[in-house]
């Protein structure tokens, strides 16, 4: 990783809210709310995003830890904004404050830990568990 990613750093990622996007659409019987994974979703992208340009060649980050709450309901048609601020990193582990407000209130708040692999080992992981299915 780069000097560059350092405490402080932040970025947004948007998103409006599509039937699709209903936990409605996932669960039969669910209310027609803007389902927690698409939720996740967007403030996973301003995190991730966030980290791209601190990265050296042949490195990635990948989701570790996550710790958040859903702490209100958002309906089809609103605009999501996920945000994402680095508080601190630890050797490869990087951890971010996540949000996520809709066009009325905060919706979600929490923590979220990546981990700066180095992608081919990555991928040798990955290959290694294919080999064995
Ligand atoms: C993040 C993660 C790599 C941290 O692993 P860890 O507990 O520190 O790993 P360990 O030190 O026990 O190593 C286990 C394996 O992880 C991989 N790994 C660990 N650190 C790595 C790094 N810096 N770069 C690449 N691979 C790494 C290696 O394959 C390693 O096995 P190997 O040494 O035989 O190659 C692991 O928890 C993980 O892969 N989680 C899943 C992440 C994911 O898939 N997220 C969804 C995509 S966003």
């Amino acid at each position: 990783m780069k000097a560059s990613l350092v405490k402080g750093i932040r970025q947004e990622a948007r998103h409006r809210v599509v039937s699709q996007n209903l936990l409605s659409a996932i669960m039969e019987g669910g209310p027609p709310v803007f389902a927690t994974p698409w939720m996740l979703c967007v403030m996973e992208t301003a995190a991730a995003e966030l980290l791209i340009p601190h990265l050296d060649e042949g490195e990635a980050s990948v989701g570790y830890g996550f710790e958040f709450k859903h702490l209100a309901p958002t309906p089809a048609g609103m605009t999501v904004v996920g945000s994402a601020e680095v508080v601190d990193v630890q050797g490869n582990m990087v951890t971010l404050t996540i949000e996520a407000r809709d066009e009325v209130e905060l919706i979600a708040q929490g923590t979220h830990v990546r981990a700066i692999v180095d992608l081919e080992r990555f991928k040798r992981r990955l290959q290694r568990k294919s080999d064995r299915g």
